[in-house]
């Protein structure tokens, strides 16, 4: 768990290993057992300084999550953060010299031991990070980081990167003060160390010398008033008061940096109390942690499907989704034969890699060797025989049934019959693509979303008679490009497409029934949706919308009288205002580069109710709408757990994530309270608010989604 070495030069060597584990995390164990180590370096007179560092290829992940999610009450949190903070305490004021020598990932917990900390040497190596990130779970870092950072670099510089959840490199971390020497290799870091605590060996930490001035001025300087005026301003602007955490970091550094250092950890400890027990962190913490962390590592991949070896991928369509799927692909380490109908379309595609890679390249990032490397991976072709010898081919040519299956027919005749087919549509059924493969159990849906590089989410979708095989190459792939899979069942626009564009169907039934549109607008912003369902509307195109409600009107033989149809067509065939593409759609787009506003033809086509709504009625008509028809999806087992569904939401469309998703939404607000809010609305604006008859049967049988002891999930 620890290891403990005296150098020679009397020394102390306390280093991380956790036992069964690739990473080093902060729990009972590893705190006690450094705790020990630490007493035996302080206690043995020989010893003349002590360096902290792991023996694993990450210093300290941060702490044992599985420790805050299971503690209950107050007085537990109180505990656990109480029994840090007395240990960092310790560390810092032990007379002797303390150098923490980051070798590599130091986050939250584990950040805050390398602040109590005398001296911060880290490896300058491109995959450590370093920093607070506890705010994106919903907490605040509670082991004497909101109240070291801010003394050590300042209230200006600390709070944007304890507010932010920041993960910084180190060569950023050393501009920023976090720490405070950086060194080429792993061999030359402990040497580092050593050499420090032999030449200086500063054994006091700054806000405990006499005389100590928070730099840059403290809480009541002028600099520390404008910095807390602005800062709860641009706050509240940005969360809307959804997240409890960022308040209380703001209050902790307020409150704590006006006390002595003690009194100060007092303070922390109960915001982060505070914080620890609020439902958010919970919501969080399950959903942007465990769900997530188990997606990653494959968790629905089918068992008894050996490991596929996989090195080649042929992807067709060098269009928008294309490049950025070769790209993907080909960082990942794949061989990739991108394949459009001309070689300069195909090129194109390519160029887009060459353009992520030279911004890498330019901004220090990346070596131009690594860059070459991985664009000479990525071959360009207009002849359907050169993907022969992929293992997957990833299909993203145009949204056309006929096309695609014709492009199936002619690239299944090079493939093996062990190859998997998968098709990038949005809108079209996997089972009915599947028709035109020779093989349908190899043929899957791998939904991507845009931009295919940043967007972490991908949607693998089965169709009738996908096999286990498929899915396990289809996650394999997913794992390997580093994204984050869910699993859903055929169905028309899937899970996350159906389930966005209801957010987009209640903002424009809102906008019909003469509400404001800049009241719909903020209402989405302030329910934590990060745009309005109208500007969003124009960013995936209301031409897109219309042209997919077209095809489902020919599919299903009957007009859609819906409001989105409605306005898409009012748009489409008579104001010509197809999107923000187009520089027209709800809102206007000024060429000379000034800000988008609501177009003012709104008013003439949607005439104002003369009683507006209050705006925490328009946020639950946009959230339970689209989360009754999340459940939906369950029923129809189109969703197969509300876990998929969840980090769904959260990285497919920006469900507010405080929420930890949206059948976490329906928990929080009690299923039995969701369904009787559900009746209400059904009754004020029409069938489309009933509840789900699983609602209605969970809310008789007093049912959840997550079951809080065994944080099982229902379905
Ligand atoms: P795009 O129009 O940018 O690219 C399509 C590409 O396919 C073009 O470069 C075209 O030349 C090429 N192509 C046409 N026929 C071909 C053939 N026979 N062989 C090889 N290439 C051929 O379209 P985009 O946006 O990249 O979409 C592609 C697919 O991805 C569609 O099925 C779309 O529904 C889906 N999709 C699109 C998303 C988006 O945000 N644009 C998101 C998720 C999925």
């Amino acid at each position: 768990m620890i290891n403990y070495t005296l150098l020679e030069n009397s020394i102390a060597l306390i280093s991380f290993d956790m036992k069964n584990s690739t990473m080093n995390v902060l729990n009972q164990e590893s705190i006690a057992a450094f705790d020990e180590a630490f007493d035996k370096a302080v206690k043995d007179a020989n010893v003349k300084g002590i360096i902290v560092t792991s023996d694993k290829k990450e210093f300290i992940a941060g702490a044992d999550l599985k420790m805050i999610a299971a503690v209950k009450t107050p007085e537990q949190v109180m505990e656990k953060s109480g029994v840090l903070h007395k240990l960092y305490r310790k560390m810092e004021t032990c007379g002797k010299p303390v150098v923490a020598a980051i070798n590599g990932i130091a986050l939250g917990g584990g950040f805050e031991l390398c602040l109590a900390s005398h001296f911060r040497i880290a490896i300058n190596d491109s995959k450590t990070q370093i920093g607070l990130p506890e705010v994106l779970l919903g907490l605040l870092p509670g082991a004497g980081g909101t109240q070291r950072l801010p003394r050590m670099i300042g209230i200006e510089q600390a709070l944007p990167l304890l507010l932010e959840g920041k993960k910084l490199r180190p060569e950023q971390a050393l501009e920023k003060g976090l720490v405070n020497k950086l060194v080429a290799t792993k061999e030359e870091l402990i040497p580092a160390a050593v050499e420090w605590i032999k030449t200086v060996g500063k054994k006091v930490q700054p806000w405990d010398d006499k005389g100590f001035k928070i730099p840059g001025g403290g809480v009541q300087t002028p600099t520390g008033v404008r910095v807390f005026m602005a800062g709860s301003a641009l706050l509240q602007k940005k969360t809307f008061g959804n997240y409890p955490a960022p308040t209380a970091i703001m209050n902790s550094v307020y409150e704590g940096l006006q006390l002595d250092f003690d009194r100060a950890l007092k303070v922390e400890m109960r915001y982060f109390t505070q914080c620890a027990m609020s439902q958010v962190a919970k919501n969080m913490i399950r959903t942007l942690f465990f769900t997530m962390n188990a997606a990653n590592s494959g968790a629905a991949r089918p068992k008894d499907v050996p490991a596929n070896t996989l090195t080649k991928v042929g992807v067709l369509g060098a269009g928008m989704m294309g490049a950025g799927i070769a790209y993907v692909s080909a960082v990942a380490g794949l061989n990739v034969v991108l394949k459009d109908r001309s070689i300069e379309d195909a090129e194109k595609g390519k160029a887009y890699s060459v353009k992520l890679l030279n911004e890498k390249v330019s901004k220090g990032h990346m070596t131009k060797e690594k860059a070459e490397e991985i664009l000479a991976r990525i071959v360009t072709t207009a002849d359907p025989k050169a993907v022969e010898g992929s293992e997957l081919i990833i299909e993203a040519v145009f949204e056309d049934r006929a096309l695609k299956a014709s492009v199936t027919k002619e690239t299944e005749a090079v493939l093996a019959p062990t190859a998997v087919y998968a098709s990038n549509t949005s809108t079209l059924p996997i089972t009915g693509l599947a028709e035109a493969s020779v093989r349908p159990e190899n043929f899957i849906g791998i939904h991507f979303f845009s931009p295919v590089d940043k967007m972490q989410l991908v949607e693998i979708i089965l169709g009738k008679n996908t096999s286990d095989y498929a899915i396990a190459m289809a996650i394999d792939y997913v794992k390997r490009i580093k994204k984050t899979p869910i699993v859903v069942n055929d169905g028309r626009a899937f899970y996350t497409s159906r389930i966005f564009s209801t957010y987009i169907a209640e903002g424009l039934n809102m906008l019909q029934e003469g509400i404001a549109p800049s009241l719909i607008e903020n209402a989405g912003k302030a329910a934590g949706m990060p745009v309005g369902p109208l500007a969003v509307a124009d960013e995936v195109s209301i031409e897109l919308m219309y042209k997919i409600n077209k095809q489902t009107e020919k599919d299903l033989g009957k007009v859609n009288e819906g409001a989105e149809a409605k306005v898409g067509r009012l748009f489409m065939e008579t104001l010509n205002r197809p999107g923000k593409k187009a520089g027209k759609g709800f809102y206007e787009y000024p060429t000379d580069g000034g800000k988008k506003h609501l177009w003012s033809g709104l008013a003439e086509h949607f005439p104002l109710a003369k009683e507006q709504p209050d705006v925490e009625l328009l946020k639950k008509r946009l959230l339970h709408y689209q989360a009754l028809n999340a459940v939906k999806c369950l029923e129809e087992n189109v969703l197969t757990s509300p876990r998929d569904g969840d980090i769904g939401s959260i990285l497919g469309w920006g469900f507010p994530p405080y929420t930890g998703g949206i059948f976490s939404y329906i928990d929080m607000i009690g299923v039995r309270q969701f369904v009787e809010d559900c009746k209400t609305l059904a009754t004020a604006y029409g069938a489309r608010f009933n509840p789900p008859a699983l609602l209605e049967e969970m809310a008789k049988t007093g049912k959840k989604f997550y079951e809080e002891k065994t944080e099982k999930a229902v379905a």
